[in-house]
């Protein structure tokens, strides 16, 4: 990245310089990407962004454009002036909000996508909180870092001569859907249909970020995938594999067309 641009008042808390090496310098993402992102996180009318460190606001002002509420945080004054200025131009200062704040104060109960353009160390240092506060199924979608072994649900790369930093000549582009918690031993019920008189088995799940592998009281999964609070999993028994699709239901139970898992508790 750029060195450090010269911006007055920019004074990160002891909060967000505990560990981190680097501070953050103001590069704009460029739209093409912006918009990129914004697809790739489906922003739309209901959603909720925030851009954590929203630079001149156009991440912010891109979201409200699609009918998105969206809210920048930035520690640089001038920059959040710019935005509330860039925000009444283009039209949008009813959906947009700008705050002067520490990422790191945040809780992020409230967003359903959060916009980043950080630093690898920065990425990492927000993964506990915004794994814990998000709710599941909201997305987080990355420019440039990843979040380490937190492996992204999709990436976009994109190749552009006109980058004006770094030796690689490509945008990169990150998704990733905050799973639900679904690891523990859970009593799945498949119902009775017209060919078959339906079944009961416990499974057992283990569960890092959104993969999951689990072992059953009778037959075997063969495989499972978890996106945001939707479940699918492959089960066999005998012959004929049974593939079970549902949702973590607020009630805390798994649930299908034709099938639910109750969670044991120990
Ligand atoms: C790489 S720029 C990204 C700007 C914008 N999000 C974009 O993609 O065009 C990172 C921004 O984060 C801001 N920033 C750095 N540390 C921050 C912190 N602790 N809290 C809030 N903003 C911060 C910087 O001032 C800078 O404007």
């Amino acid at each position: 990245m750029l060195p450090l641009s010269s911006r007055s008042g920019a004074q990160p808390t002891q909060a967000s310089q505990a560990a981190l090496t680097e501070e953050v310098p103001y590069v704009q993402t460029p739209m093409h990407v912006v918009h990129r992102m914004l697809q790739l996180a489906d922003v739309k009318r209901g959603d909720v962004l925030w851009d954590l460190g929203s630079g001149d606001g156009r991440i912010v002002i891109a979201a409200a454009k699609s009918g998105a509420r969206s809210v920048g945080y930035e520690i640089d004054p001038n920059l959040i002036a710019e935005s509330r200025t860039k925000a009444k131009i283009a039209g949008v200062s009813e959906l947009t909000q700008f705050f002067e704040k520490d990422l790191f104060e945040l809780d992020f109960s409230r967003p359903s996508v959060v916009a980043l353009y950080l630093l690898p160390e920065f990425n990492l240092k927000l993964r506990p909180k915004l794994l814990a506060e998000l709710k599941p199924g909201s997305r987080v979608v990355s420019h440039e870092w990843d979040m380490g072994d937190w492996s992204p649900d999709e990436t976009f790369t994109y190749w552009s001569a006109a980058k004006p930093h770094g030796t690689q000549k490509e945008h990169r582009v990150y998704l990733w859907v905050v799973p639900a918690k679904v690891s523990g031993r859970w009593r799945v019920e498949i119902a009775r249909s017209e060919a078959d008189s339906g079944t009961s088995f416990e499974v057992a799940i283990e569960q890092r970020f959104q993969r999951l592998t689990a072992q059953a009281s009778r037959g075997t999964v063969r495989w499972m995938q978890l996106r945001g609070r939707g479940i699918g999993f492959e089960w066999h028994d005998g012959s004929k594999p049974v593939r079970l699709e549902g949702r973590l239901q607020t009630s805390g139970t798994l649930q299908g067309r034709n099938w639910k898992a109750s969670p044991i508790r120990e």
